[in-house]
């Protein structure tokens, strides 16, 4: 990142109290493409994430935060308000939700099976600590999977969204769905696939 750059994120971030939604939007669309990753871990403080442990299960997906540019899609693709609960499955430190709640105002929820990235979350975000495998999701209108895992893994977290009876929307980044008959999709752009269930 240039120093130009550096300058707009520290400004960013002595502004974060006084930040909307929409001043919060203006800034990161000010930041060139390919520096916004680096201008959000800036203004995030996010500067020493711990290495992956052996908590995570075979099988599953370490840690790697999603770019700031899928989220930009996900929040226009999903048209998340400050209405909506957004849930992160395999949360990390809650870089995701941190973003889509300044973007927003949309509250989040995380889980995520690593304990040292628990501890190591931002205070803004609620992340907790469990294997999704393992726990009733919480209660949430908007799911975010940035592929934490594939095969019979997905397919379990998938017949427990299609349980939920309230109009919910699945953003998914880099994850192929196959065809789900309770699923519609309503965006797609780039790696970003938005898809609402049939409870409406
Ligand atoms: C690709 S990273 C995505 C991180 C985050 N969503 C973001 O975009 O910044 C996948 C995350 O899912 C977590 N994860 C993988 N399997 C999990 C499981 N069964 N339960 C909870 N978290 C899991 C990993 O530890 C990792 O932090």
């Amino acid at each position: 990142m240039n120093d130009a750059c550096a300058r707009m994120a520290d400004e960013a971030r002595a502004h974060a109290g006084t930040h909307t939604p929409s001043t919060f939007r203006t800034a990161l669309l000010a930041v060139p493409g390919a520096d916004r990753d680096a201008w959000l871990d800036r203004v995030l403080g996010l500067d020493d994430i711990p290495a992956d442990s052996s908590e995570l299960p075979a099988g599953c997906v370490p840690y790697l935060p999603c770019s700031v540019d899928a989220l930009l899609a996900i929040v226009d693709g999903a048209g998340i308000t400050s209405d909506d609960v957004v849930v992160d499955i395999g949360a990390g430190v809650g870089r995701a939700l941190a973003i889509v709640q300044r973007l927003t105002g949309a509250p989040g929820i995380g889980i995520e099976v690593q304990s040292p990235l628990v501890a190591r979350a931002l205070v803004e975000v609620d992340i907790r600590h469990a294997d999704v495998d393992a726990i009733e999701l919480p209660v949430g209108s908007v799911y975010l999977l940035y592929c934490p895992f594939s095969g019979a893994r997905l397919q379990r977290l998938l017949d427990k969204l299609a349980a939920v009876d309230r109009p919910i929307r699945i953003a998914c980044i880099d994850l192929p769905l196959s065809a789900c008959h309770w699923l519609t999709l309503c965006a797609e752009v780039g790696g970003v696939a938005v898809y609402a269930n049939h409870a409406r």
